[in-house]
């Protein structure tokens, strides 16, 4: 398929190759929209298929960055970041370099941050090229490694939906199943031990596994098994794409809330999650932690203040629950709508939130 005809017609406002032969560099920015501010993101650095393979992922991830800025109530449009190769072997400060030159071509129109496969080491490379870019050390004035701020709001969003399930915001006692225990997922398994939660977690990474063992308790399984696990929150903290035709039918769990970017493989899987009872709660809600931590880098920096602001998740995930009851959509439709909302009144307003 060309170029032209994967962009489609999903409105993205413009898509960015970035090349840099010496270093190895081949990167895309989506700029979905700049409705309610610069678009914001991370850059992904991962061992695609192919360049279709990459250019798909960054229009899917751009895009669930606007509804999620917008949802969380950010003045912050959306925008994602890929760089195409194994980071393991392709990363170089150079390639960083080429990288921040690239991201300083476009103006401020997409501020960076850091993803899977990048660290906030690299985004200072990156700092050295351009201002463009977020999420640097808290020593230089940033706000630092967003996975605290993601993990705390999946926990938040799993106290949201525990009160509207069984109205108790209290998780003692509650069992979760988190697959993937990387800097998210282990962060949250943190989090959760200590409100008394039990722990079954899954990674590809038996270092990992271990790690979350030894530390909380965690019993391991295998990753074919852990959607399967019964219990109250099955959590994706890996890649996309875990709730799907496959999964779905096996889960048993009574509510989804993982930090992972589009998790529903197809738009009709948040559906065959409602027939079977799985409560689903919108990913781009919960997993905002990271951007709202950026956020709070506006006029000072502290964790007080980005805690604060990310317990807000809470109340914008009741919210769309709410409004998935009162308009009897899906969970992820009444986000959409939650976010589509914002954007249209500033885009009636010329722009800006
Ligand atoms: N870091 C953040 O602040 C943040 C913010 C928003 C969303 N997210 C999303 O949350 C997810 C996790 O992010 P992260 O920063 O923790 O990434 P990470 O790379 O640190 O962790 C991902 C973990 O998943 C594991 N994994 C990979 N494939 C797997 C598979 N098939 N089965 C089981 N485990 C697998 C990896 O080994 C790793 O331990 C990603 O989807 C990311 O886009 C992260």
């Amino acid at each position: 398929m060309g170029v032209f005809e994967t962009i489609g017609t999903d409105a993205h406002e413009s898509v960015h190759f970035g090349e840099d032969t010496a270093s190895g560099l081949k990167a895309i920015v989506a700029i979905h929209s700049t409705v309610l501010g610069p678009s914001l993101g991370g850059t992904r650095f991962y061992p695609y298929a192919d360049e279709q393979a990459a250019l798909v992922d960054v229009l899917r991830l751009s895009q669930a960055m606007t509804y999620k800025a917008a949802a969380a109530g950010l003045a912050q449009g959306g925008g994602k970041a890929v760089i195409i190769g194994d980071p393991t072997h392709l990363r170089s400060d150079d390639l960083f370099r080429a990288y921040g030159r690239f991201i300083n071509g476009l103006a401020g129109r997409y501020i960076t941050a850091e993803d899977v496969g990048t660290t906030v080491a690299d985004m200072e490379i990156v700092a050295s090229e351009t201002s463009f870019v977020s999420g640097l050390p808290v020593t230089d004035g940033g706000s630092g490694d967003p996975s605290p701020a993601t993990a705390m709001g999946v926990a938040a969003s799993m106290r949201a939906v525990s009160s509207y399930l069984w109205g108790m915001d209290n998780l003692n006692g509650r069992k979760v199943a988190i697959k993937g225990v990387g800097k998210v997922g282990m962060e949250l398994a943190g989090v959760l031990a200590a409100q008394g939660v039990e722990l079954v977690v899954a990674d590809v990474n038996s270092e990992a596994t271990d790690a979350a063992s030894t530390a909380f308790g965690a019993k391991v399984v295998s990753i074919e098994d852990i959607h399967t696990i019964e219990c109250d929150f099955f959590s994706p903290c890996a890649l996309g794409g875990d709730l799907n035709g496959a999964t779905i039918p096996q889960m048993s769990c009574a509510a989804v809330v993982g930090s992972a970017n589009n998790q529903l493989a197809a738009e009709g899987d948040a559906n065959r999650l409602a027939e079977r009872g799985i409560l689903y709660a919108p990913d781009f809600v919960v997993n905002a932690g990271g951007i709202i931590n950026i956020a709070a880098e506006a006029d000072g920096y502290s964790i007080e203040k980005a805690d604060r602001m990310v317990e807000s998740i809470y109340d914008n995930l009741s919210k769309v629950l709410r409004t998935s009851d009162s308009l009897g959509v899906s969970t992820d439709d009444a986000a959409k709508h939650v976010a589509e909302t914002r954007i249209s009144e500033a885009t009636k307003r010329g722009g800006q939130s």
